[in-house]
């Protein structure tokens, strides 16, 4: 984790990180009525910028929160805490919560949304492989709506602790024995050369990290599926690659202290990974303040 840059966004303007203030009324605070977005800067452009805004918007109608800010909105908003940060690589992050009430009512007694953004400088995008990680699996503990992209993440910060723990970097969830995602990324599993990747249920984040590596499995010419993951698969993978906004593309090489397939980069990833970092500049937008 890298610091915060000194300049975040709150309800309308630009201010000092340090001088930001929210009430501690506000739901987010209380109940963790909040969604939220991870969005990455690459000399600063924003990557995958319209499928994560998509996104955004998604988790806030699910929440039945009224998004605060339409799509120019959020891209000047975005543009804006790029540039007074000066710009480069960056992670942005941004959340929305229901915002603060009179008193603590399980159901919203109507509020202004609080809009919050700061940015988290980043090491540049990789352009080689990076090396394979560990990672451990976990029973997934999480709730029954993970397809909302909200700041109630508990779990998922159990379950990272829990794989930290054991020395590795991820914790891939199994629930009724398949496979949904990891703790913060979406996994995907390689099997007789073809790609394999859980479907979008209630139980699984729409990743946007993982979409773009679905199109890059394409665009490789590698077949790919979209298909509940046996646990057993799991572990007789060939790779093993989890995606993230945050973390990029990585391919885990261990799992639960043994190699995945033969223990290296596998084919599949290092083709999908070359290709990535040859079409970073296409899905990368300049965004105005
Ligand atoms: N996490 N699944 C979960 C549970 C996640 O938390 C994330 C991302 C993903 C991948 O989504 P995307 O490719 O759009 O980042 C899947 C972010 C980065 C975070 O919480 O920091």
């Amino acid at each position: 984790m890298t610091g915060p840059c000194d300049t975040a966004w709150l309800d309308g303007r630009y201010l000092p990180l340090a001088e930001a203030r929210i009430s501690p009324l506000d739901r987010g605070f209380l109940f963790a009525d909040a969604v939220y977005e991870v969005l990455p800067v690459y000399g600063g452009r924003v990557f995958l910028l319209e499928p994560h805004l998509a996104r955004l918007e998604r988790s806030l109608a699910a929440l039945r929160i009224a998004s605060p800010h339409d799509a120019g909105q959020w891209r000047r908003l975005i543009g804006g805490l790029v540039t007074h940060n000066g710009g480069g690589d960056l992670l942005v992050y941004l959340q929305v919560s229901r915002g603060a009430e009179a008193g603590r009512s399980h159901v919203p007694q109507g509020s202004t949304p609080t809009v919050f953004a700061f940015a988290s400088r980043t090491p540049p995008p990789p352009t080689a492989p990076p090396p394979g990680i560990a990672a451990i699996t976990a029973a997934d503990t999480r709730w029954a709506r993970c397809d909302i992209k909200s700041t109630a993440l508990l779990a998922n910060i159990l379950l990272k602790w829990q794989a930290e723990e054991a020395g590795a970097a991820e914790a891939l969830l199994l629930r009724d024995g398949h496979l949904t995602e990891g703790s913060s990324s979406s996994v995907h599993v390689v099997t007789g050369g073809v790609l394999h990747s859980p479907p979008l249920t209630p139980e699984v984040l729409p990743g946007t990290t993982r979409e773009l590596l679905l199109e890059l499995a394409r665009r490789c010419g590698f077949e790919s599926r979209v298909c509940t993951i046996p646990e057993a698969q799991l572990r007789g993978a060939e790779e093993i690659i989890v995606a993230s906004a945050g973390g990029g593309m990585r391919a885990a090489t261990v799992l639960d202290g043994q190699p995945v397939g033969v223990g290296v980069l596998g084919p599949v990833f290092l083709r999908i990974f070359a290709t990535l970092v040859g079409s970073r500049a296409e899905f990368s937008t300049e965004v105005e303040p």
